[in-house]
Protein backbone atom coordinates (compact mmCIF):
# COMPACT_ATOMS: atom_id res chain seq x y z
CA UNK A 1 0.00 0.00 0.00
CA UNK A 2 1.04 3.33 -0.90
CA UNK A 3 1.17 5.29 2.65
CA UNK A 4 1.86 8.88 3.68
CA UNK A 5 3.56 9.17 6.80
CA UNK A 6 3.45 12.78 8.18
CA UNK A 7 6.11 13.14 10.66
CA UNK A 8 8.02 10.08 9.57
CA UNK A 9 10.99 11.97 10.86
CA UNK A 10 10.37 11.54 14.10
CA UNK A 11 10.79 9.09 16.57
CA UNK A 12 8.02 6.41 15.76
CA UNK A 13 7.31 8.09 12.77
CA UNK A 14 10.95 6.87 11.39
CA UNK A 15 10.60 3.33 12.34
CA UNK A 16 7.02 3.23 10.86
CA UNK A 17 8.73 4.24 7.84
CA UNK A 18 11.42 1.52 7.86
CA UNK A 19 8.45 -1.20 9.09
CA UNK A 20 6.18 -0.19 5.99
CA UNK A 21 9.57 -0.56 3.63
CA UNK A 22 10.45 -3.92 5.37
CA UNK A 23 6.53 -4.91 4.52
CA UNK A 24 6.90 -3.91 1.18
CA UNK A 25 4.54 -1.18 1.48
CA UNK A 26 5.32 2.18 -0.33
CA UNK A 27 5.64 4.69 2.86
CA UNK A 28 5.88 8.97 1.44
CA UNK A 29 7.42 10.85 4.64
CA UNK A 30 6.09 14.19 5.22
CA UNK A 31 7.60 16.38 7.50
CA UNK A 32 8.68 19.82 8.37
CA UNK A 33 11.78 19.01 10.43
CA UNK A 34 10.54 21.07 12.80
CA UNK A 35 12.02 18.54 15.75
CA UNK A 36 12.39 15.57 13.31
CA UNK A 37 15.61 14.55 11.48
CA UNK A 38 16.11 14.16 7.69
CA UNK A 39 19.17 11.28 7.79
CA UNK A 40 16.59 9.73 10.25
CA UNK A 41 13.87 9.16 6.94
CA UNK A 42 14.98 5.03 6.02
CA UNK A 43 13.83 5.13 2.43
CA UNK A 44 11.36 6.66 0.53
CA UNK A 45 9.84 10.17 -0.92
CA UNK A 46 10.39 12.71 0.92
CA UNK A 47 8.64 16.11 0.83
CA UNK A 48 9.06 19.02 2.85
CA UNK A 49 5.54 20.31 4.28
CA UNK A 50 3.78 22.01 7.23
CA UNK A 51 0.56 21.15 8.57
CA UNK A 52 -0.20 24.27 9.15
CA UNK A 53 0.04 24.85 5.10
CA UNK A 54 -3.57 23.02 3.85
CA UNK A 55 -2.04 23.78 0.26
CA UNK A 56 0.69 21.94 0.34
CA UNK A 57 -1.38 19.10 2.27
CA UNK A 58 -3.58 19.19 -0.73
CA UNK A 59 -0.57 19.24 -3.59
CA UNK A 60 0.83 16.28 -1.64
CA UNK A 61 -2.49 14.19 -1.15
CA UNK A 62 -3.45 14.87 -5.22
CA UNK A 63 -0.27 14.27 -6.21
CA UNK A 64 -0.60 10.79 -6.03
CA UNK A 65 -2.59 8.16 -4.31
CA UNK A 66 -2.74 7.31 -1.01
CA UNK A 67 -4.38 4.07 0.44
CA UNK A 68 -4.01 5.52 3.93
CA UNK A 69 -2.14 8.06 6.26
CA UNK A 70 -0.17 7.60 9.51
CA UNK A 71 -0.36 10.63 11.91
CA UNK A 72 2.48 10.75 13.74
CA UNK A 73 3.41 14.97 13.65
CA UNK A 74 2.90 16.76 17.18
CA UNK A 75 4.31 17.92 20.15
CA UNK A 76 4.72 15.67 22.79
CA UNK A 77 5.86 17.45 26.21
CA UNK A 78 2.81 17.81 28.81
CA UNK A 79 4.91 20.09 30.89
CA UNK A 80 4.97 22.77 28.09
CA UNK A 81 1.54 21.95 27.16
CA UNK A 82 0.23 23.35 30.36
CA UNK A 83 2.69 26.45 29.65
CA UNK A 84 1.48 26.77 26.11
CA UNK A 85 -1.73 25.57 25.60
CA UNK A 86 -2.14 27.29 22.17
CA UNK A 87 0.68 26.20 20.33
CA UNK A 88 -0.59 22.42 21.67
CA UNK A 89 -4.57 22.85 20.26
CA UNK A 90 -2.85 24.63 16.91
CA UNK A 91 -0.48 22.01 15.77
CA UNK A 92 -1.77 18.42 17.75
CA UNK A 93 -5.58 19.65 16.80
CA UNK A 94 -6.08 22.66 14.38
CA UNK A 95 -3.41 21.30 11.84
CA UNK A 96 -4.69 17.95 12.20
CA UNK A 97 -7.67 18.94 10.91
CA UNK A 98 -6.02 20.37 7.89
CA UNK A 99 -4.29 17.04 7.41
CA UNK A 100 -8.00 15.21 7.69
CA UNK A 101 -9.25 17.69 5.84
CA UNK A 102 -7.11 17.53 3.02
CA UNK A 103 -7.08 13.56 3.32
CA UNK A 104 -11.19 13.54 2.81
CA UNK A 105 -10.98 15.81 -0.02
CA UNK A 106 -8.49 14.08 -1.89
CA UNK A 107 -10.71 10.66 -1.47
CA UNK A 108 -8.13 8.95 0.97
CA UNK A 109 -10.51 6.82 3.23
CA UNK A 110 -8.02 4.93 5.93
CA UNK A 111 -6.43 7.12 9.00
CA UNK A 112 -4.35 5.85 11.25
CA UNK A 113 -3.56 8.36 14.55
CA UNK A 114 -0.68 8.56 17.28
CA UNK A 115 -2.86 9.17 20.22
CA UNK A 116 -1.83 8.63 23.93
CA UNK A 117 -2.38 7.34 27.30
CA UNK A 118 -2.45 10.98 28.46
CA UNK A 119 -6.36 11.14 27.15
CA UNK A 120 -7.06 9.31 30.35
CA UNK A 121 -5.75 11.88 32.81
CA UNK A 122 -6.06 10.53 36.28
CA UNK A 123 -6.85 7.05 36.06
CA UNK A 124 -9.83 5.44 38.44
CA UNK A 125 -8.88 2.01 37.28
CA UNK A 126 -5.58 0.34 36.75
CA UNK A 127 -4.86 -1.21 33.95
CA UNK A 128 -6.51 1.11 31.70
CA UNK A 129 -8.84 -0.50 29.08
CA UNK A 130 -10.36 1.60 26.28
CA UNK A 131 -13.24 1.75 28.05
CA UNK A 132 -11.73 3.91 30.73
CA UNK A 133 -13.32 7.55 31.08
CA UNK A 134 -11.53 9.80 28.56
CA UNK A 135 -10.09 12.86 31.20
CA UNK A 136 -7.09 14.62 29.99
CA UNK A 137 -5.68 16.55 32.76
CA UNK A 138 -3.38 18.55 30.61
CA UNK A 139 -4.02 20.35 27.02
CA UNK A 140 -1.27 17.58 25.29
CA UNK A 141 -3.98 15.04 26.98
CA UNK A 142 -6.99 16.94 25.65
CA UNK A 143 -5.53 18.17 22.41
CA UNK A 144 -5.20 14.27 21.47
CA UNK A 145 -8.19 13.51 22.83
CA UNK A 146 -10.04 16.18 20.65
CA UNK A 147 -8.72 14.69 17.42
CA UNK A 148 -10.03 11.18 18.28
CA UNK A 149 -13.53 13.02 18.64
CA UNK A 150 -13.16 14.60 15.23
CA UNK A 151 -12.38 11.35 13.55
CA UNK A 152 -14.93 9.85 14.67
CA UNK A 153 -17.21 12.72 13.60
CA UNK A 154 -15.40 12.81 10.16
CA UNK A 155 -16.32 9.15 9.92
CA UNK A 156 -19.73 9.29 10.67
CA UNK A 157 -19.86 12.32 7.95
CA UNK A 158 -17.30 11.85 5.39
CA UNK A 159 -16.26 8.33 5.94
CA UNK A 160 -13.09 8.36 6.62
CA UNK A 161 -12.65 5.24 8.71
CA UNK A 162 -9.79 5.43 11.62
CA UNK A 163 -7.66 3.57 13.92
CA UNK A 164 -6.50 5.49 17.22
CA UNK A 165 -3.55 3.98 18.89
CA UNK A 166 -3.19 5.27 22.48
CA UNK A 167 0.28 4.82 23.07
CA UNK A 168 1.49 3.95 26.45
CA UNK A 169 5.12 4.91 27.38
CA UNK A 170 7.33 4.40 23.57
CA UNK A 171 10.70 3.61 24.12
CA UNK A 172 13.54 1.65 22.72
CA UNK A 173 15.25 1.66 19.64
CA UNK A 174 15.04 -0.23 15.71
CA UNK A 175 17.20 -3.71 16.21
CA UNK A 176 19.50 -2.63 14.10
CA UNK A 177 20.72 0.09 15.84
CA UNK A 178 20.32 2.56 12.57
CA UNK A 179 16.78 4.79 14.41
CA UNK A 180 16.12 5.68 17.58
CA UNK A 181 15.39 8.35 20.06
CA UNK A 182 16.83 11.71 19.37
CA UNK A 183 14.36 14.25 21.06
CA UNK A 184 15.89 17.86 21.34
CA UNK A 185 15.62 18.72 24.46
CA UNK A 186 14.69 15.38 25.87
CA UNK A 187 12.84 15.10 28.49
CA UNK A 188 12.17 11.17 28.57
CA UNK A 189 12.99 8.59 31.16
CA UNK A 190 15.23 6.11 29.29
CA UNK A 191 17.10 7.99 27.15
CA UNK A 192 18.26 10.10 29.99
CA UNK A 193 18.84 7.40 32.11
CA UNK A 194 21.14 6.15 29.30
CA UNK A 195 22.93 9.36 29.22
CA UNK A 196 24.12 9.46 32.45
CA UNK A 197 25.20 6.10 32.17
CA UNK A 198 27.44 7.08 29.49
CA UNK A 199 28.84 9.71 31.40
CA UNK A 200 26.63 12.81 29.33
CA UNK A 201 25.00 13.98 32.17
CA UNK A 202 25.89 13.80 36.17
CA UNK A 203 23.09 11.97 37.26
CA UNK A 204 18.98 11.35 36.84
CA UNK A 205 16.68 13.15 38.69
CA UNK A 206 14.02 10.83 40.22
CA UNK A 207 10.94 12.95 40.45
CA UNK A 208 8.85 12.57 43.37
CA UNK A 209 9.50 9.22 45.90
CA UNK A 210 6.51 9.76 47.81
CA UNK A 211 3.71 8.29 45.24
CA UNK A 212 1.41 5.38 46.47
CA UNK A 213 3.87 2.48 44.69
CA UNK A 214 5.68 0.01 46.40
CA UNK A 215 9.02 2.13 46.10
CA UNK A 216 7.58 5.19 46.17
CA UNK A 217 7.94 6.41 42.52
CA UNK A 218 5.89 6.57 38.86
CA UNK A 219 5.16 3.23 37.40
CA UNK A 220 5.04 3.81 33.64
CA UNK A 221 4.04 1.00 30.95
CA UNK A 222 7.20 1.08 28.76
CA UNK A 223 6.35 -0.52 25.23
CA UNK A 224 8.73 -1.35 22.36
CA UNK A 225 8.82 1.16 19.54
CA UNK A 226 9.04 -1.70 17.29
CA UNK A 227 6.39 -3.29 18.99
CA UNK A 228 3.87 0.12 17.93
CA UNK A 229 4.70 0.36 14.75
CA UNK A 230 3.81 -3.87 13.90
CA UNK A 231 0.53 -2.73 15.89
CA UNK A 232 0.24 0.02 12.81
CA UNK A 233 0.71 -2.94 10.04
CA UNK A 234 -2.23 -4.55 11.64
CA UNK A 235 -4.62 -1.58 12.31
CA UNK A 236 -3.82 -1.23 8.19
CA UNK A 237 -4.90 -4.39 7.77
CA UNK A 238 -8.04 -3.91 10.05
CA UNK A 239 -9.16 -0.71 8.01
CA UNK A 240 -7.85 -2.44 4.50
CA UNK A 241 -10.35 -5.07 5.75
CA UNK A 242 -13.30 -2.69 5.54
CA UNK A 243 -13.63 -2.92 9.23
CA UNK A 244 -14.67 -0.28 11.53
CA UNK A 245 -13.08 2.36 13.56
CA UNK A 246 -11.89 2.16 16.58
CA UNK A 247 -9.33 3.19 19.13
CA UNK A 248 -6.98 0.73 21.24
CA UNK A 249 -4.92 0.78 24.19
CA UNK A 250 -1.14 0.10 23.52
CA UNK A 251 0.88 -1.34 26.36
CA UNK A 252 2.75 -4.27 27.60
CA UNK A 253 -0.14 -4.34 30.78
CA UNK A 254 3.31 -4.42 33.26
CA UNK A 255 4.46 -1.51 34.91
CA UNK A 256 8.02 -0.72 36.24
CA UNK A 257 9.10 1.99 38.57
CA UNK A 258 11.13 5.20 37.32
CA UNK A 259 13.58 3.31 40.44
CA UNK A 260 13.15 -0.19 38.25
CA UNK A 261 13.87 1.15 35.06
CA UNK A 262 17.23 2.57 36.61
CA UNK A 263 17.92 -0.46 37.60
CA UNK A 264 17.32 -2.35 34.29
CA UNK A 265 19.85 -0.10 32.90
CA UNK A 266 22.68 -0.63 35.41
CA UNK A 267 21.92 -4.02 34.26
CA UNK A 268 22.35 -3.60 30.65
CA UNK A 269 25.04 -1.20 30.51
CA UNK A 270 27.34 -2.40 33.57
CA UNK A 271 27.94 1.07 34.93
CA UNK A 272 26.09 2.71 37.46
CA UNK A 273 23.96 5.76 37.44
CA UNK A 274 24.13 8.41 39.89
CA UNK A 275 20.20 9.20 41.16
CA UNK A 276 19.27 12.42 42.66
CA UNK A 277 15.98 12.73 44.28
CA UNK A 278 13.70 15.93 43.21
CA UNK A 279 10.28 16.99 43.50
CA UNK A 280 6.99 15.56 41.66
CA UNK A 281 6.73 16.64 38.13
CA UNK A 282 3.46 18.54 37.32
CA UNK A 283 0.88 16.16 35.99
CA UNK A 284 2.45 12.59 36.30
CA UNK A 285 -0.24 10.15 37.56
CA UNK A 286 1.23 7.60 39.72
CA UNK A 287 0.65 4.43 38.00
CA UNK A 288 -0.23 4.00 34.34
CA UNK A 289 -0.31 0.57 33.05
CA UNK A 290 -2.10 -0.52 29.50
CA UNK A 291 -4.73 -3.14 29.41
CA UNK A 292 -4.39 -3.75 25.83
CA UNK A 293 -6.07 -6.96 25.84
CA UNK A 294 -8.37 -5.48 22.65
CA UNK A 295 -5.34 -4.79 20.28
CA UNK A 296 -4.10 -8.60 21.27
CA UNK A 297 -8.36 -9.93 20.40
CA UNK A 298 -9.28 -7.64 17.29
CA UNK A 299 -5.74 -7.32 16.11
CA UNK A 300 -4.09 -10.14 17.27
CA UNK A 301 -1.39 -7.81 18.04
CA UNK A 302 1.12 -9.01 20.40
CA UNK A 303 4.38 -7.88 21.72
CA UNK A 304 7.58 -9.20 20.46
CA UNK A 305 10.37 -7.46 23.30
CA UNK A 306 7.90 -7.17 26.32
CA UNK A 307 11.12 -6.97 28.56
CA UNK A 308 12.17 -3.72 30.14
CA UNK A 309 15.72 -5.18 29.87
CA UNK A 310 15.44 -6.16 26.13
CA UNK A 311 13.71 -2.28 25.54
CA UNK A 312 16.98 -0.44 27.18
CA UNK A 313 19.49 -2.63 25.57
CA UNK A 314 17.93 -1.46 21.88
CA UNK A 315 18.08 2.16 23.10
CA UNK A 316 21.63 2.00 25.13
CA UNK A 317 22.68 0.16 20.98
CA UNK A 318 21.19 3.04 19.32
CA UNK A 319 22.92 5.77 22.14
CA UNK A 320 26.42 4.02 22.06
CA UNK A 321 26.33 4.24 18.05
CA UNK A 322 25.06 8.07 17.98
CA UNK A 323 26.55 9.43 21.21
CA UNK A 324 25.91 12.78 19.73
CA UNK A 325 22.16 11.93 19.66
CA UNK A 326 21.36 13.34 23.54
N1 LIG B 1 11.10 10.88 35.06
C1 LIG B 1 12.05 11.12 36.05
N2 LIG B 1 13.15 11.84 35.71
C2 LIG B 1 13.36 12.32 34.46
C3 LIG B 1 12.39 12.07 33.46
C4 LIG B 1 11.27 11.34 33.80
O1 LIG B 1 11.89 10.72 37.21
O2 LIG B 1 14.38 12.98 34.23
C5 LIG B 1 9.91 10.10 35.43
C6 LIG B 1 8.62 10.84 35.17
O3 LIG B 1 8.31 11.66 36.28
C7 LIG B 1 7.66 9.69 34.94
C8 LIG B 1 8.52 8.61 34.29
O4 LIG B 1 9.87 8.97 34.59
O5 LIG B 1 7.21 9.22 36.17
C9 LIG B 1 8.37 8.55 32.79
O6 LIG B 1 8.54 9.87 32.28
P1 LIG B 1 8.67 10.19 30.73
O7 LIG B 1 8.87 11.68 30.62
O8 LIG B 1 9.68 9.31 30.10
O9 LIG B 1 7.28 9.77 30.14
P2 LIG B 1 5.81 10.26 30.56
O10 LIG B 1 5.19 9.11 31.30
O11 LIG B 1 5.79 11.57 31.21
O12 LIG B 1 5.23 10.54 29.14
C10 LIG B 1 4.76 9.60 28.26
C11 LIG B 1 4.99 10.09 26.84
C12 LIG B 1 4.29 11.39 26.63
C13 LIG B 1 2.83 11.19 26.97
C14 LIG B 1 2.66 10.60 28.34
C15 LIG B 1 1.23 10.25 28.60
O13 LIG B 1 6.36 10.23 26.61
O14 LIG B 1 4.45 11.83 25.31
O15 LIG B 1 3.41 9.42 28.47
O16 LIG B 1 1.03 10.03 29.94
F1 LIG B 1 2.18 12.34 26.97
Amino acid sequence: MKVLVVGGAGYIGSHMVQTLLDAGHAPVTLDNLSSGHRDAVPGGEFILADLADRSALDAALAAQSFDAVMHFASFIQVGESVRRPDLYYRNNFAHTLNLMDAAVAAGVKRFIFSSTAAIFGEPVAVPINEGHPNAPINPYGASKAMVERALADYDRAFGLRSVCFRYFNAAGAHPRGHLGERHDPETHLIPLVLQAAAGLRPNIQVFGNDYPTPDGTCIRDYIHVMDLCASHLQGLEWLEQGKPSQAFNLGNGSGFSVLEVIRAAEEVTGRSVPVVHAPRRDGDPARLVADAALARDLLKWVPRYPRIEAIVADAWRFHQAHPASR
